[in-house]
């Protein structure tokens, strides 16, 4: 198959790669851009551990053709911090001990992100539902929701 060549911005910085025709989103961000922080739980869209926004859209990188970045506004986990400076998510996950292995976390951050730019005062269940996709083998949920409770209020009140 034809190699394609995408032209695209990724966290608000412009990005080229080549990939192939039926390549995944999540797989040039990993293997062609270095960018690691999305992960693979599943390759079927049931984990949510690669979870970015496609033009401001919460997906799951492993169903997106990396080809389908043409022209689109990439972010992932690695343009939520500014700088040093970490997202009030990031630094509530860390301070409320939200992560252990760390490999659903970006996901869940760049999830959580994603909702509370549509919602800034969610609801237990509503965070619940939000991140049904978005799953956890170690940490249990519940630290999890608090934790994105306490950011939302943070954020808030900044
Ligand atoms: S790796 Fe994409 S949803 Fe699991
Ligand atoms: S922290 Fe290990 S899977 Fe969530």
């Amino acid at each position: 198959m034809k190699n394609l060549h995408v032209t695209t911005t990724i966290n608000g910085d412009a990005a080229e790669f080549v990939c192939e025709p039926d390549e995944t989103l999540l797989d040039a961000l990993r293997n062609r851009l270095g960018l690691t922080g999305a992960k693979e739980g599943c390759g079927t869209g049931d984990c949510g551990a690669c979870s970015v926004t496609l033009n401001g859209r919460l997906v799951c990188s492993c169903l997106v053709l990396a080809a389908e970045a043409e022209g689109a506004e990439v972010a992932t986990i690695e343009g939520m911090a500014d700088g040093d400076q970490l997202h009030p998510l990031q630094r509530v996950f860390i301070e409320k001990a939200a992560l252990q292995c760390g490999v659903c976390t970006p996901g869940i951050l760049v999830a959580a992100k994603a909702l509370l730019e549509k919602n800034p005062d969610p609801s237990e269940s509503e965070i619940r539902y939000w991140l049904a996709g978005n799953l956890c083998r170690c940490t249990g949920y519940d630290k999890i929701i608090r934790a994105v409770q306490d950011a939302a209020a943070e954020m808030r009140s900044a």
